[in-house]
């Protein structure tokens, strides 16, 4: 249902007429009959039952539960304008109740519509909206349970199954709800009119007697039955049979029974009148059983007692009298009384006559029992809503008495329609100062004064019937009324018709064209029906009744008074007036009932449909009757008189509204009057429509409202302000995405700076682990250097790795770079100063590896000649630690340096080496230059050209030097003769590359040697001397007093 998108904004009407058909037939282009069909067709088939005239609510019956009656819809259409939401009962419940509240005033909902079209429902639905939705005290509460229990007991003895409904209201209904200033539901009353009393004693096939009959038999208790000698069969009882349908699916009768038992209490029925109440249902079922058998001359007899005992002790009247009554007329001639025997037909008759009098009077009593209930005794001023729940027009196949007085009815209220809507609309119009338009429809005035005018209507000529004296009959009737109405052109009978309307009708009809359509009326019972009479002689004797029920409602009626009452159909008439005249009084609001279809069934949803045209083609031959039966809708629609309704309501001005509402709605529509008026808003409206463009025919400015002609001005409007509405929602749309946006981006800021504040949290967290982590590494390397002397433990083994890794670590960087770096090298901590030694000496031995690898073979060479130099003098002279650093050359003269004469003689010898020395004679120590050139086998002493000794290698006895820092040597050579010169003393500034060079060229390492002191020479075989050798400030030699070389030799400084 549209309710459930919730509410709709104002002019709920005019925003969804696109979508499910119009929701005000007052909007319709064209007023055909066809549109409006169409219009409630298109609305049914989505679930949409009622549609708005105005302010009238046409509702077509769903015959199916629709999930629109709950207590959250009623809080939807609480107290919202008329126009703002989808049509609804609720709506006009709720509407009525807001103006009788704010006015003060009257107010009566008139439900109308044909049998089962669903008019009870309707007043329900709207009795419930008022007792959830009024404000309540706990006092209110049972006044409000009295009014809504008051249905089923009033159902229960006023509604019967039907062919139309198996709910039907036997009897029109009109209860008034009274309400207090504050809005609270404080009492009601109702007002019963014509209950169908035949209906107790005769039922049409397919139809029941009222529902109580069935209930009692069915569910009452078995106590109760046999208080009331009752049996528990329903096909026991005449009275219940003669319809043949006493038990029906739909119904439960043995669940009513509860519910009407349990709403006697409710409305308080004491114990007595509830039992008198049962014992009046029961004499009635008993009355139906009493069975007449003719005597001799056909008269009734009455042979078996039993029901007639029953009926007797029921009703608590003398059980002879009652037979008597049953049998016999009594008439009363001038001093004496004759009874008169009866017919059997007579008898039954006069039977049948006192049960339905007795249901009758028992049916008004009860419901003036329950106005007593719900009354509210209370003086100060109320106001009312009052439900008129009451029989629509109704056309059968053969119209009776019971057809012409609901029709005469139905004419009344087409009449007060017509009165109170166009005194509404001209009351309007004159209220808003508008010149009133004269409105073309049909006035029903002419059919009413027909029915009821006196001494000339129908009814005036029934009663003068029934009450003339003679043999007076249905037919004589007809004939009184031929003679009176003769030419009235709503009256036809057979002898009236012309030729073609007689052959429609019988001779015993007669035809009233009524507002709505004809209806064809049999006279016969007419005059039986409308004089009701029950015999003076059953009169008296159920005004002695021992059941204060029967009692009360006969006691009533003056039987010492021989005036006859007043006929049933005066009486109707009369009571129509006493309504008019009231609802006159009070604010009309008006629900038109339809029925959808003949046979209950519900309305098929768009989805059921399309699956029927699966069905077979069997089934599409003999499809489901049902649904929306357009046939008989139109046949409604005609008879409750829409279309006239629709036309009155649309004569002058389709559609009108306040200025405010007007303004407010499509004020967008002009630049003057958006977003703001600020002067009256009549003005504001006045600049909006010449805006707009309307036409002055098209318009009219009342006081408080604008009144438009037609509706396709206001759709135009309508339209405008739909596509209006969506650039204002486009504008609006993208105010509201950059305030979105905006609050995206400021949601996003906030996020962003709470991640980021969380983000810091965790770092901190993070650094404060880290820190708390360091504190207990740093305690623990603290603890651990406090124990790192002590032996690996747990609490310096880490520590104790950390040292050694630390020191590997800066041992690698700090390495000594060369061999004869000594200095360089980590003072290891103690754990590791074996291994530091290790490393140390793996170290520089690796560097020695790489030096001497590095080392080219000349220096080599070189080197390998200098540790021969050094395993001769090591720690032995003084002058050989400076003169280790000062290199070895190949020679100390050139080639070119030597005597070519020199050269030719040791041609044959590869000379090995060359220096220059000083050398001492033998005798007298002279010192003189000369050159010592060395060969491969001998070493020569040569001065110039000569060579003035060669000394071989083999002769080399052995090399004597100081231990001092002189360059003193002594060559030892073998004297074998005494010619042969002796030892050598020379003096050589290259001490150790001479003696290196000569101890390898001549293979005598080993015969060198270091002395202390001094040194023995031989000068010639045989003759020796010596060489000293002293320590002194001055280097000197010279021949010393004792013969021997003197050698003074400066001290070498050693750091
Ligand atoms: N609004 C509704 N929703 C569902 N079902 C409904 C509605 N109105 C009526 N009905 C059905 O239609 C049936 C007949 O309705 P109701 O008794 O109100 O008719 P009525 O107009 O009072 O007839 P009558 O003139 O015979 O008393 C109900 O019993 C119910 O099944
Ligand atoms: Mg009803």
């Amino acid at each position: 249902m549209l309710i459930a998108q919730g509410r709709l904004d104002m002019e709920g009407a005019l925003t969804a007429r696109d979508r499910v058909g119009i929701q005000d037939f007052v909007l319709l282009d064209e007023t055909t009959e066809v549109a409006v069909i169409s219009n409630l067709k298109k609305r049914f088939s989505k679930d949409l039952i009622y549609t708005y005239i105005g302010t009238l609510i046409v509702s077509v019956n769903p015959y199916k539960d629709l999930d629109i009656y709950s207590k959250k819809q009623m809080d939807v259409y609480m107290g919202v304008n008329f126009f703002e939401l989808p049509p609804h009962i609720y709506a006009l419940a709720d509407n009525a109740y807001h103006t009788m509240l704010t006015e003060f005033n009257n107010h009566f909902i008139l439900i109308s519509g044909e049998s089962g079209a669903g008019k009870t429902e309707a007043s329900k639905k709207i009795l419930q909206y008022y007792a959830v939705s009024c404000p309540s005290t706990t006092l209110m509460n049972t006044v409000r349970d009295k009014m809504l229990m008051s249905n089923p007991v009033l159902e229960a003895f006023g509604n019967a199954k039907t062919l139309k409904n198996d709910n039907s209201s036997r009897f029109g209904k009109y209860m008034d709800i009274q309400f207090d200033s504050q809005g609270d539901a404080v009492g009601g009353h109702i007002l019963n009119y014509l209950l169908e009393k035949s209906r107790v004693v005769h039922q049409n096939h397919g139809e029941r007697n009222f529902h109580v009959f069935y209930q009692l038999v069915e569910g009452g208790s078995d106590d109760l039955l046999t208080q009331l000698g009752l049996e528990r069969d329903v096909q026991h009882y005449y009275y219940l049979t003669q319809g043949e349908c006493a038990i029906v699916s739909s119904i439960n009768d043995k669940n009513d029974w509860k519910s009407v038992k349990n709403a006697l209490q409710v409305i308080e029925f004491d114990e007595t009148n509830t039992s008198h109440l049962f014992r009046v249902v029961a004499s009635v079922l008993h009355l139906g059983n009493v069975h007449f058998d003719p005597d001799s001359k056909g008269h009734a007899l009455l042979k078996n007692n039993t029901e007639l005992n029953w009926v007797s002790d029921l009703l608590g009247v003398d059980a002879n009298s009652l037979k008597e009554g049953l049998t016999f007329r009594k008439i009363e001639a001038k001093t004496e009384q004759v009874l008169s025997p009866f017919t059997i037909d007579h008898a039954i008759y006069v039977r049948d006559a006192l049960a339905k009098a007795i249901y009758g009077q028992t049916f008004t009593w009860l419901v003036n029992r329950i106005n007593e209930s719900m009354e509210n005794k209370d003086s100060s001023r109320k106001t009312v809503i009052g439900l008129l729940d009451i029989y629509g027009f109704e056309v059968f196949y053969v119209n009776s008495f019971e057809q012409f007085c609901i029709n005469y009815c139905n004419e009344k209220l087409q009449q007060l329609f017509i009165q109170l809507t166009l005194k509404a609309e001209q009351e309007e119009y004159e209220a808003e100062g508008i010149e009133w338009e004269p409105v073309q429809f049909f006035n029903n005035k002419i059919i009413c004064d027909l029915v009821e005018e006196k001494h000339r209507g129908i009814i005036s000529i029934l009663d003068e019937e029934c009450l003339r004296p003679g043999d007076a009959t249905d037919l004589t009737f007809l004939e009184r009324l031929e003679e009176k109405m003769g030419n009235h052109p709503h009256f036809v009978t057979h002898r009236l018709a012309d030729k073609m309307t007689r052959k429609t009708l019988e001779r015993g009809d007669f035809r009233l064209l009524h507002y709505a359509g004809e209806v064809t009326y049999c006279v016969v019972g007419f005059l039986d029906k409308n004089n009701d009479l029950l015999y003076r002689n059953i009169k008296n004797l159920v005004c002695q009744s021992k059941n204060t029920i029967v009692r009360e409602c006969f006691s009533a009626v003056d039987t010492t008074n021989k005036r006859r009452p007043e006929t049933v159909v005066t009486q109707f008439k009369n009571s129509l007036q006493k309504l008019t005249e009231m609802l006159m009084a009070k604010e009309a609001w008006y629900i038109r009932c339809l029925k959808s279809n003949e046979s209950k069934q519900p309305g098929m949803s768009a989805q059921k449909r399309s699956m029927q045209s699966t069905r077979s083609f069997y089934d599409r031959c003999h499809p489901i009757t049902g649904q929306f039966d357009e046939a008989l809708i139109r046949h409604q629609v005609k008879y409750l008189g829409l279309m006239e309704h629709l036309r009155v309501r649309r004569a002058g001005f389709a559609y009108r509204r306040k200025y405010e509402d007007f303004l407010k709605r499509y004020k967008p529509l002009c630049p003057a009057t958006w977003p703001h008026w600020r002067g009256m808003p009549a003005d504001g409206v006045e600049v909006l429509v010449q805006h707009l463009g309307y036409l002055p025919d098209e318009y009219k400015m009342g006081r408080t409202k604008i009144f438009i002609r037609h509706p396709r001005t206001l759709y135009a409007t309508e339209d405008a302000y739909e596509k209006c509405k969506h650039d204002l929602a486009s504008k609006l749309q993208a105010k509201y995405k950059g305030y979105k946006v905006k609050g995206e981006f400021k949601k996003q800021k906030e996020a962003a700076t709470k991640i980021e504040t969380c983000w810091r949290g965790a770092q901190a967290r993070k650094e404060r682990e880290k820190r708390a982590w360091a504190v207990k590494v740093i305690k623990k390397f603290i603890k651990a250097y406090i124990n790192r002397g002590e032996a690996k433990s747990t609490d310096n083994s880490e520590y104790l790795v950390f040292v050694r890794q630390s020191y590997l670590n800066r041992l690698k960087n700090n390495l000594p770079k060369t061999v004869l770096d000594k200095t360089t090298w980590l003072t290891p901590p103690a754990v590791l100063t074996e291994a530091s030694e290790i490393l140390r000496k793996l170290h520089y031995r690796l560097m020695v590896r790489k030096y001497v690898r590095g080392i080219p073979p000349q220096k080599k060479a070189q080197l390998q000649m200098k540790v021969v130099t050094s395993a001769i003098f090591k720690g032995k002279k003084e002058s050989y630690p400076p003169s280790i650093p000062q290199p070895f050359l190949d020679t100390r003269i050139s080639e070119q340096e030597i005597n070519i004469r020199v050269l030719s003689m040791i041609r044959n010898e590869q000379i090995k080496y060359s220096v220059p020395v000083i050398k001492y004679d033998r005798n007298g120590f002279k010192p003189r230059p000369r050159q010592l050139i060395l060969t491969k086998t001998a070493a020569h002493l040569v001065e110039e050209a000569k060579i003035k000794q060669r000394v071989s290698y083999n002769s080399l006895k052995g090399i004597s030097v100081s231990n001092l820092s002189d360059g003193i040597i002594v060559i030892h050579i073998t004297c074998e003769n005494p010619k042969q010169k002796g030892d050598l003393i020379i003096q050589c500034d290259h001490l150790y590359e001479f003696l290196t060079k000569l101890s390898i060229i001549a293979n005598k390492q080993d015969a060198i040697n270091v002395v202390q002191g001094s040194i023995k020479i031989e000068i010639q075989s045989g003759k020796e001397s010596a060489v000293d050798f002293t320590a002194g400030q001055e280097a000197m030699v010279y021949k010393a007093k004792n013969g021997h070389l003197m050698v003074v030799a400066t001290r070498t400084r050693t750091r």
